[in-house]
């Protein structure tokens, strides 16, 4: 955004520093097996230094600030996962980022105005896994203006993902009566939700976003 460049990243491969990483990301085994972590920050902290060091005051301690710059650590990430993947080498997308951002911020010392987004572990993978379901083209594209679902095209649309074996399984396995139920009451609960919420207000408090 303006060319501000408002993001960092921080490459890990240091087999200490990922064998800390590892719990702040739920101990997902790619933190350690992968040779390569990387954690795309939004960062307000260099160019807020060149303005204060260039005679400008600097107004980018609010959310807005924050927001502009996850976008710019967003775009970076996902145009470093296209030139990865174009170069043969495998990369996964971390959520966990979001959840532990605290502890992720203490661990790899990031200053105030700096926040971790998202974080991607790189590596020559050593499986070609099937491509993961995406919904029809269709259903996410909207010509001219929203064109709000009907039930109708929520039932057509999501149909293939509930056809999945995989997923017919997820919801014999927890005892669920629809593939939905999976992410409400399991995988993304309501709880869990707002207790990252308040989690994430806070950190940014302290990061002096807000
Ligand atoms: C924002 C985001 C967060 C993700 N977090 C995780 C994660 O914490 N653990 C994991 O195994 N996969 C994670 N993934 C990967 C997804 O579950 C899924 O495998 C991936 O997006 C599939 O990409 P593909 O369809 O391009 O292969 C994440 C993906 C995205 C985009």
């Amino acid at each position: 955004m303006g060319g501000m460049q408002l993001y960092s990243v921080i490459i890990t491969r240091d087999k200490e520093m990922k064998e800390k990483l590892s719990p702040l990301h739920f101990n997902q085994p790619m933190i350690n097996d992968a040779p390569v972590v990387l954690t795309f920050c939004a960062d307000f902290n260099r160019f807020t230094k060149w303005c204060n060091q260039r005679k400008a005051t600097p107004g980018y301690n609010n959310f807005m600030s924050f927001y502009n710059a996850s976008i710019d650590a967003l775009i970076v990430a996902q145009s470093f996962t296209l030139l990865a993947e174009k170069a043969g080498l495998g990369i996964c997308y971390l959520g966990t980022t979001t959840y532990n951002p605290q502890q992720i911020i203490d661990l790899l010392q990031l200053p105030k105005l700096v926040f971790p987004v998202t974080t991607i572990t790189v590596g020559y993978p050593d499986e070609t896994p099937q491509q993961t379901d995406r919904l029809p083209i269709e259903g996410i594209i909207h010509s001219e203006t929203y064109h709000d679902y009907s039930n109708d095209t929520i039932d057509k649309l999501y149909q293939m993902k509930e056809a999945i074996p995989e997923n017919i399984g997820f919801v014999d396995e927890n005892h669920k009566e629809t593939l939905a139920q999976v992410f409400t009451d399991i995988r993304y609960t309501k709880k869990d939700n707002e207790f990252m919420s308040d989690n994430l207000i806070e950190t940014l408090k302290r990061q002096q976003f807000l």
